[in-house]
């Protein structure tokens, strides 16, 4: 006898995506000590915490430190304190009604992404856009909703939607029918975002089917464009087909604090095998309670201060300066006799790799001659090959040298 490990881990890469880029980066600053390399790969940010958000969080951590106002346990949910801002000023302002036991804080849309499948049946068909953000697909394959990739890099059983400049980055409503959707809007990696009805066609789609939509939402914040819904549920009906995903990590900084939310309206609703309905609110705030104690008191009162006038005001300002970044990059990309996608609503700019050079190759390319790191677009799935992310995230500085240095490559 002996200890069985869950084999469906055999089924994907060895490494996360970003955990290979970096791997392959820190081998080359090793065998180049030299290199001054700038990191435009992973989406992280480098505008530090806003200074409303980091004086409340100082105050919270010194209301810790004293017997009075110390805190233990708090609720598995989240405070009420940054769930009533979050209903008021991201939600009751665009006309949706939220309750408070609506709204689960927690430590990442990352997590919630990779967890919300737990509480969906093994047999579920899921259906990603194609290239996707990988935690959506390789959560379900960890989970057993999927056989091995195939040679075409997808993994037997997903139904993968390809979203490419053929189809101008819009998804088609899938051929046959499906359980799960996970749509990513503002979308990462291709930076492309869906209009309105674009959108309805999905709700419309998931409430005809039985199927129940998981908006990713991490990048609202970024939209510029007025047609561009900033959630799921400012289209008719989506409350009763979608759970959406919200971050503060790209709109405040917080990568590195970890604080986010799952909105699950109680109307969501999936069925058990004898045809019963169940919502699918108590089944997640069940899951909560049970694997997870919440996000940590000074986190909560740091996020709830993003939403103060101050916060708002520096939030804005960061975003702004990250899209002058994606600006520069368009600009000087297309210059190039690039094509390029994205970075007009979203931080990402999607870049189609010159003819005939493989999204790794172009990788290695800008690494080995530029110095520079992106992210290779078959990283995100088989319809990403041929394409490479560029993020917005780096300074204006670090921005602005990149282009330079890559404007100076033959290609
Ligand atoms: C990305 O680079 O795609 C992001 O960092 C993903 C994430 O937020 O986990």
């Amino acid at each position: 006898m002996a200890v069985k490990i869950n084999e469906n881990y055999m089924l994907i890469k060895s490494n996360y995506l970003f955990a290979e880029i970096a791997r392959r980066v820190d081998r080359f600053q090793e065998e180049n000590p030299e290199a001054d390399i700038i990191k435009m790969g992973i989406g992280d940010v480098t505008i530090p915490l806003p200074k409303a958000v980091v004086k409340a969080f100082k105050a919270a951590v010194d209301e810790m430190g004293e017997k009075e106002t110390f805190m233990g346990y708090g609720p598995e949910q989240g405070y009420s304190f940054l769930i009533k801002e979050i209903i008021e000023k991201d939600y009751a302002v665009r006309g949706i009604k939220l309750d408070e036991d609506e709204v689960f804080i927690s430590d990442g849309a990352k997590c919630d992404t990779g967890n919300i499948q737990e509480i969906f049946g093994l047999d579920n068909t899921i259906a990603v856009t194609d290239p996707v953000y990988p935690v959506y697909v390789e959560s379900n394959v960890m989970a057993g909703r999927s056989g091995a990739m195939d040679e075409d890099g997808k993994y037997d059983g997903m139904v993968y939607i390809p979203c490419t400049a053929d189809n101008d980055f819009t998804p088609e409503l899938p051929e046959t029918p499906v359980d799960l959707i996970y749509l990513c809007y503002p979308n990462n990696p291709t930076g492309t975002a869906l209009t309105k009805d674009e959108l309805a066609k999905w709700v419309e789609y998931a409430r005809e089917n039985n199927s129940i939509i998981l908006f990713d939402a991490a990048y609202e914040a970024y939209i510029t464009e007025d047609n561009i819904p900033h959630s799921i549920y400012e289209i008719e009906g989506a409350r009763e087909v979608a759970i959406e995903f919200r971050s503060f990590s790209k709109n405040a900084g917080f990568t590195g604090t970890r604080c986010a939310f799952t909105v699950v309206p109680k109307e969501v609703k999936a069925y058990d095998s004898e045809g019963e309905a169940h919502s699918l609110n108590p089944l997640w705030n069940r899951r909560q309670t049970t694997k997870f104690n919440g996000v940590s008191y000074p986190v909560q009162v740091a996020a709830k201060a993003v939403y103060s006038e101050e916060g708002q005001a520096e939030i804005k300002e960061s975003i702004a300066y990250y899209m002058k970044n994606a600006e520069i990059i368009r600009e000087s990309l297309k210059e190039m006799g690039l094509s390029i996608y994205g970075g007009v609503n979203s931080p990402y700019i999607w870049v189609k790799t010159p003819e005939g050079m493989t999204s790794w190759e172009f990788f290695d390319l800008l690494l080995s001659k530029a110095n520079v790191v992106g992210t290779p677009g078959v990283g995100f799935g088989p319809s990403g090959e041929g394409y490479f992310r560029i993020t917005a995230f780096n300074t204006l500085e670090n921005t602005k040298e990149a282009m330079e240095r890559i404007s100076k490559l033959e290609i």
